[in-house]
């Protein structure tokens, strides 16, 4: 486990805290490796009855590190390991809960279309640039937020890029509530104790009959990763990357 993800168990609430502050929480390969296993261990015991996503005071993920989407370009493609977290999101059994401090970019608004009960602090901004560097959503947003917030709203955010700020979330449907930015890890970790505190049969059978489409989730996920892998190699994509990592030189 890297210092970049932080587990900690209270109690029957786990929290997977992304701490890579000075990159602004942009996801290496090691961090979904860590991610992955976190949840996996969560959904496989009795113990965890709900885990919290958890960012850095001030920023909660700036997407997948643009470096290792260069390197993938440039070299032998894609590593499995997004892809795993991606799939082990759908299929975890333990309900989620996001605390979102500051900006979720790309897959940091992504994965909140698989979390149960989220938290933002009014400062938050949600945004999914994908398309200004010219590749598709991922985490099958394609199929999640159209259902989560109707076409026009999803093509706004999908396609434009056009951030949601917090209440803008909140109103979308992707965010239950918007709280004091400094509250948000408190308020979500309020959450996950009462879901916690909640039978878990019960919160497991109502959770999972609620969430019934999970093979039509994870298919989504592998066609928009098929065409996520060709775009990555583009002419574009690399430009785009490239101009993203030396802008401040
Ligand atoms: N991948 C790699 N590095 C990233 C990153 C990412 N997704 N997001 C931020 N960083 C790095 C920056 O390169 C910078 O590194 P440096 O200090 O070594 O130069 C550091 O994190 C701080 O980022 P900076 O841009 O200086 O902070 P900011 O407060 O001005 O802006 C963001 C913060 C998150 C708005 C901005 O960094 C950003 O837009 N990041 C890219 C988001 C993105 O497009 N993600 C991919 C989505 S598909």
């Amino acid at each position: 486990m890297s210092d970049a993800i932080v587990v900690t168990d209270d109690g029957s609430v786990r929290t997977i805290r992304m701490n890579r502050p000075e990159k602004k929480n942009a996801l290496t390969l090691a961090m979904y490796g860590d991610m992955t296993r976190a949840l996996g261990e969560a959904d496989a015991s009795d113990a965890i009855r709900c885990v919290v996503f958890a960012g850095a005071p001030g920023v909660f993920c700036a997407g997948n590190d643009i470096t290792d989407f260069l390197k993938a370009a440039q070299g032998g493609g894609l590593d499995a390991n997004a892809l795993d977290f991606l799939k082990m999101l759908t299929r975890n059994r333990k309900p989620l809960v996001a605390a979102v401090d500051g900006p979720a970019i790309g897959i940091g608004t992504t994965m909140l279309l698989h979390c149960d009960h989220v938290v933002a602090g009014a400062g938050a901004c949600l945004s999914t640039p994908f398309l200004k560097l010219a590749l598709i959503p991922e985490a099958a947003s394609t199929l999640l937020a159209p259902m989560r917030m109707g076409h026009a709203r999803a093509f706004s955010l999908l396609v434009m890029g056009h951030p949601l700020t917090a209440a803008e979330a909140k109103d979308a449907g992707i965010v239950n509530t918007v709280v004091e930015d400094s509250k948000v890890d408190e308020a979500a970790m309020k959450a996950a104790r009462e879901i916690a505190a909640l039978p878990p049969g019960a919160v497991a059978v109502t959770r999972h009959l609620m969430r019934g489409h999970v093979e039509e989730v994870t298919k989504q996920i592998d066609l928009e990763s098929s065409h996520f892998k060709d775009l990555l190699r583009s002419v574009e994509a690399r430009a785009a990357f490239q101009a993203f990592l030396a802008r401040k030189k």
